[in-house]
């Protein structure tokens, strides 16, 4: 009769007297049959507490000369772009679509910094319709058409050029060669970078403001983004020795990882951003170039673990001699990440905390595909029935956004909880909305 708090994995969950798993502080089982299941949670306190943190620590670490960009890929709704408005961040938006809705937002565009490695003419008429602050260009054909657009509107376009500095976030001895086979940016080995920024530097409506560098995502080895910095602060004196460019902005991008299980460490992200700082400064120094401004695009760490998706058992089938299925009123339909890359996750029985966990089980979802899994080999109480509540924890990043209609399902609602209230921020879609389009 043991509850395991190593599962307990992040500070906003804990367990009342009865057995029941609260986040923030609410009891989920009220939670779900207020709201039904499957049910997607978001703790807005603890969300803008990340936003407050990587806030602070970039200021302490760069003064005035450094800015926190939401990577909304991670989470992307009109209520997480007004949280964003509210507490001060950039953002960084990559689609027609998360413009539109940071637009919807209110969210002030002349902080958005806009990616991706495709924008059609379409999507970079939109973005300056919307105002957007900054291009994030990674190929020549892309700035020879924002060139051309902003040339039409007699304004000159600010953009940064993505790179890639050539590292594996993994192996350190991959660095050579690792990440220059990328879809993504310019790259420093082959000399395209250098071409890049000569082109920017001659195109009349661009405004170039220095360059951007994603290493990875779910990245706990702080010492790479020291490495992508060291890259980049070279690239920069080389930039300036060459064309007597001096950048103003080194966007570094985002990846800093999150624990899904107890297995994984905790970052300290305010540490490593104060030895980026430090080490910034002292090349920048060294180089003899002027400090830029410095950006992070943390997604993942400001939304994953303020995220809990909540099912409802299904069945229980035990092959003897095999294994047994959990099945779940939920699935690949709203979190794709271990059927897509086999991701680590922490389940938990949300109202039988307090009941050993002595059966191993599949959790499974409900779709038509024998690869539709949350996760293998969970341990839960013997007791799991039809009715039973399941918690999925983590997944506020990369769930409700890489959610899809597989099977007809219809997309679960976000509930976003703050200061013990509970609010619906997207409804939970309906069988009318999944025909809404069919003519
Ligand atoms: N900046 C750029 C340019 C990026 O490409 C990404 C993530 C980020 C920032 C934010 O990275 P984060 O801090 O969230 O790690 N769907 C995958 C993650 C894909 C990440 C793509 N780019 C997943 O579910 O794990």
């Amino acid at each position: 009769m043991m509850m395991e708090t190593t599962d307990l994995i992040c500070e906003n969950l804990s367990v009342n007297s009865e057995g029941h798993l609260l986040f923030a502080g609410q009891d989920t089982e009220a939670l779900a049959k207020r709201f039904g299941t499957p049910l997607y949670l978001m703790d807005e306190d603890h969300i803008r507490a990340r936003c407050r943190a990587y806030l602070a620590a970039v200021q302490k670490a760069f003064g005035g000369r450094g800015r926190v960009l939401y990577a909304s890929k991670a989470a992307s709704f009109k209520r997480l772009y007004e949280v964003m408005r509210e507490e001060g961040m950039g953002i960084d938006v990559v689609s027609r679509g998360e413009i539109f809705t940071a637009v919807r937002a209110g969210f002030p565009m002349e902080n958005a910094f806009f990616h991706s490695n495709n924008k059609t003419d379409d999507d970079i008429r939109a973005a300056m319709d919307a105002g957007v602050g900054y291009f994030v260009s990674d190929n020549t054909e892309e700035l020879i058409a924002v060139d051309r657009e902003a040339g039409s509107r007699s304004i000159r376009q600010k953009v940064l050029l993505r790179l890639t500095p050539g590292i594996d976030p993994h192996t350190y001895e991959a660095v050579a060669t690792g990440k220059v086979d990328s879809k993504f940016g310019f790259a420093i080995q082959t000399g395209q970078a250098e071409d890049a920024t000569a082109l920017a530097l001659s195109l009349k409506s661009i405004k170039l403001c220095g360059f951007h560098s994603h290493v990875g995502s779910q990245v706990f080895d702080s010492d790479v983004f020291l490495r992508a910095a060291d890259v980049m602060l070279h690239y920069i004196a080389q930039a300036k020795a060459k064309f007597g460019f001096e950048a103003e902005i080194l966007n570094l991008g985002g990846g800093f990882g999150v624990p899904y299980t107890a297995k994984n460490p905790k970052l300290d992200i305010a540490k490593n951003i104060g030895e980026i700082g430090a080490f910034v400064a002292s090349l920048s120094a060294e180089l003899g170039i002027r400090q830029p401004e410095v950006c992070f695009e943390p997604g993942r760490s400001i939304v994953a673990d303020a995220g809990l998706t909540l099912y409802t058992v299904g069945s229980v089938k035990e092959i003897p001699g095999y294994r047994t299925y959990v099945s779940v009123d939920g699935g690949m339909t709203d979190n794709i990440r271990y059927a897509l890359y086999g991701s680590a996750y922490t389940i938990l029985p949300a109202r039988k905390m307090d009941e050993p966990r002595e059966m191993i089980a599949d959790v499974v979802g409900r779709c038509c595909e024998s690869g539709d899994i949350l996760q293998k080999n969970v341990p839960l109480p013997r007791s799991i029935t039809r009715g039973d509540l399941l918690a999925c924890l983590t997944t506020g990043a990369y769930h409700y956004s890489m959610a899809s209609n597989y099977n007809r399902i219809p997309r679960p609602p976000v509930v976003m909880l703050r200061g013990g209230e509970a609010t619906v921020a997207v409804r939970r879609e309906t069988l009318d909305d999944l025909v809404a389009l069919d003519v």
